[in-house]
């Protein structure tokens, strides 16, 4: 198919994601890169009108169902963007023809919009225009107008929409409507309960317009009807608001505006509180628009889908625009997202650790399971903490195969570890390692303890899944044992600090976590004695026998549709080098220095680089991020603009069950940590650009221990931005 024709990197403005044409087959992955989220509410872009295929959803962060005999889910909530209407007894969207259409997000707004040209025969022309938005200002509150223009002759009306408590999750509804009732003559209420009983949800619309309202009680589906007359050439409107209010939030439920609110009034302090998080998150990329436009979309859909506020929920891999991996939160989450709203909007990054220590007990009792001391952290997990990873795969042909991720892909502990140490550095933000960083590190780094296995050569950890998963049941695997190596001793380093700062607080810890005084010593005796293998130039083994295992030369399977792992077969994957992702490059990333001089982390590129099929979404935006550091700005900047495509232009072909969260975050970080250069040296923030050729500039700003930096960059040089946002003439500036 020629994908240019329905190219979304069109349009003037990078605050837009424009589509100007409808394409049936590409409907449904477009859902999800026109979702919209505030941090509470995510709705994806399905349109009003049903068409086959759609997958309608609104999810509400946290709020996990677990049908019978499932595994929890991100269930749908019951939907308030289903919009029905006929034009003089024609059903609008079936069986008309489009003469003109455009779908808009807004990015700045947040606003989705969405105009057409109807007509059906023997009718008029109708001009039809949505526009809906949840709100970042209210974030239990969605709102959607349509505005509808006869532009040829009248045209009859007839409009129907409510709440409807029937859409799947993905296959059936997670929610039983309890009770409706009809508080005013334009609101609608629904009580509704999840199948698993576990939640309560009450959901109250309100509609204005023209017409008599009247109700069809459908008992799955209640909803108003209108009946109008479009007059020709003047545009009538509808306005809908619905507000969601679950046994997860305090208070009362509240209840929509009225009739005298307008939507614009409602965007209008959505759209200030858009503002507010684009003051710290807007990335200027003069001279390349792709790229402008791509950091735009990422940042817009990864802080639309970070829990707005600490009550226990978490970014899912698919960010909250689908329903796949059902929203069950991984390492995705900590190494991909975390440490870019880290030093971007820090309040965030500080929702998610807030749930991975509600998740501490979960994790201690997942160790305890394996019979090994501290905290085992889940390599998926829902509400709890708990291991949800399901034990097998459920594939449409063919039998299925046994996950074993929840089990050995062991580097999660301390991959949650390196994102509240990291959050730490940059914030200075020391009530939050003196309540709960600190419990979270230290129980991992007991973790490590029990499971290290000391034999005459050293410290093993046998039997795990590195990052690259088309390897499982390794021994050594040189990622997961330099993070369990850094994490022992960055323990050491924070209890022995605490000992002295806080004393009286380091003695209830360890009294509460049973840390003798040798502890620390013993754990940095530990980690030096970690097995990491490497041969004589310097380039690490991915694990034990790799060397060994049968090379396979990737160029020559080149063009290919598949990955590796399908055309070579596991078995086979599992013999030879072809590894899925980044996994010494991972380990490049995030601690350069362990892995060695700048030549000795070229040679480790060099040899891996070509062993790597990309075969997961994680890996090209890291690749880039890593070659940046390396100065390789031609390879740099191909591979960031593969991993703009992931999403924007579904490479992976799996774009209708939700964006992926890490390609993301994964390319704000490229950006941020790799183009520009961002990093801590010691305790000061730095940049070292290496902007692609084709950047005139690049304006961004990153917070470090409170202080908003303004800074611009050029080549290779960093100054302050012109045309500083309002705020950060506030704040205080300092070296960067
Ligand atoms: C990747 C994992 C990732 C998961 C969820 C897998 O395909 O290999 O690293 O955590 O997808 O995105």
């Amino acid at each position: 198919m020629n994908t240019s024709s329905v190219d979304l990197n069109t349009g003037a403005s990078t605050w837009h994601v424009v589509e100007d044409r409808f394409v049936p087959s590409l409907a449904a992955g477009r859902e999800s890169i026109f979702t919209i989220g505030n941090g509470h509410l995510s709705t994806r872009g399905s349109f009003e009108e049903r068409i086959p295929g759609e997958v309608r959803a609104t999810f509400i962060h946290g709020l996990f169902v677990t049908p019978p005999g499932e595994l929890p889910l991100l269930g749908a909530v019951p939907d308030w963007t289903e919009l029905a209407m006929t034009f003089d007894g024609h059903p609008f969207g079936a069986d008309g023809a489009l003469g003109g259409y455009r779908r808009s997000l807004d990015m700045r707004t947040g606003i989705l919009e969405r105009e057409v040209l109807w007509r059906a025969s023997e009718s008029g022309v109708v001009k039809v225009r949505f526009r809906r938005l949840v709100s970042m200002a209210q974030p239990r509150l969605a709102a959607l107008e349509v505005t509808l223009t006869a532009l040829t002759n009248p045209v009859e009306l007839w409009l129907e929409t409510g709440i409807d408590t029937a859409v799947p999750s993905p296959s059936f509804s997670v929610w039983n409507p309890l009770r409706w009732s009809r508080p005013s003559k334009s609101n609608l209420r629904l009580e509704a309960a999840s199948i698993d009983g576990a939640h309560r949800l009450v959901v109250e619309t309100s509609l204005s317009g023209p017409g008599r309202l009247e109700m069809i009680r459908d008992p799955h589906h209640h909803r108003f009807t209108s009946q109008t007359m479009l007059p020709v050439g003047r545009p009538v409107t509808f306005t809908k608001f619905t507000v969601y209010h679950s046994s997860r939030d305090s208070g009362e439920p509240a209840a929509p505006p009225g009739p005298d609110v307008s939507f614009d009034k409602v965007a209008a302090a959505s759209g200030r509180a858009w503002a507010r998080r684009w003051q710290a998150a807007t990335i200027d990329i003069d001279g390349d628009k792709i790229a402008e436009r791509g950091v735009r979309f990422a940042a817009f859909q990864v802080i639309g889908a970070s829990p707005s506020d600490d009550t226990g929920a978490a970014v899912g891999a698919k960010l909250a625009s689908g329903f796949g991996y059902r929203h069950h939160v991984f390492w995705d989450t900590d190494i991909f997202i975390v440490p870019y709203l880290t030093v971007t909007l820090p309040g965030l990054a500080r929702n998610h650790l807030g749930y991975r220590y509600r998740g501490l007990d979960g994790a201690r009792r997942k160790a305890k399971r394996y019979g090994r001391e501290g905290a085992f952290y889940a390599w998926e997990s829902a509400d709890t903490g708990d291991e949800v990873t399901p034990e097998w795969t459920s594939p449409s042909f063919g039998p299925p195969s046994r996950i074993w991720t929840g089990e050995i892909e062991e580097h999660i502990t301390s991959d949650v570890a390196f994102a509240a140490h990291n959050y730490w550095r940059w914030t200075g933000d020391d009530k939050f390692m003196r309540d709960e960083g600190m419990e979270m590190i230290v129980e991992g780094a007991r973790y490590w303890a029990s499971r290290l296995q000391i034999e005459a050569n050293g410290a093993h950890i046998r039997g795990v899944i590195g990052p690259d998963e088309y390897h499982s049941h390794v021994d050594d695997s040189f990622f997961t044992n330099l993070m369990a190596g850094w994490h022992l001793r960055t323990a050491a380093d924070l209890v022995e600090h605490m000992v002295v700062d806080t004393p009286r607080v380091a003695a209830s810890m360890s009294s509460r976590l049973g840390i003798g005084p040798a502890g620390p010593e013993s754990w940095r005796r530990l980690a030096d004695d970690i097995v990491l293998l490497d041969r004589a130039d310097g380039v690490w083994e991915q694990h034990a026998g790799f060397f060994e295992l049968e090379p396979v030369d990737l160029s020559k399977f080149t063009p290919r549709l598949k990955s590796m792992y399908d055309l070579l077969g596991m078995e086979r994957a599992e013999r030879s080098q072809v590894i899925k992702q980044a996994d010494v490059v991972m380990a490049m990333s995030l601690h350069p220095e362990a892995v060695g001089s700048r030549p000795r982390r070229k040679r480790n590129w060099d040899y891996y680089i070509e062993r790597c099929d990309q075969g997961s979404s994680l890996s090209m935006a890291v690749h880039a991020r890593v070659a940046a550091d390396l100065g390789l700005g031609g390879e740099a900047y191909d591979l960031f603009r593969a991993a703009l495509a992931i999403d924007l232009e579904d490479i992976m072909g799996n774009a209708r069950d939700g964006l992926h969260a890490a390609t993301q975050g994964g390319i704000l970080q490229a950006t941020i940590f790799g183009f520009a250069g961002l990093r801590l040296e010691g305790d000061e923030p730095v940049l070292r650009p290496n902007l692609p050729d084709s950047w005139d500039r690049m304006g961004f700003s990153f917070f470090h221990r409170g202080k908003r930096f303004e800074r611009e960059l050029t080549g290779t040089k960093a100054r302050r931005r012109r045309a500083a946002s309002p705020k950060s003439t506030k704040d205080k500036e300092e070296r960067a």
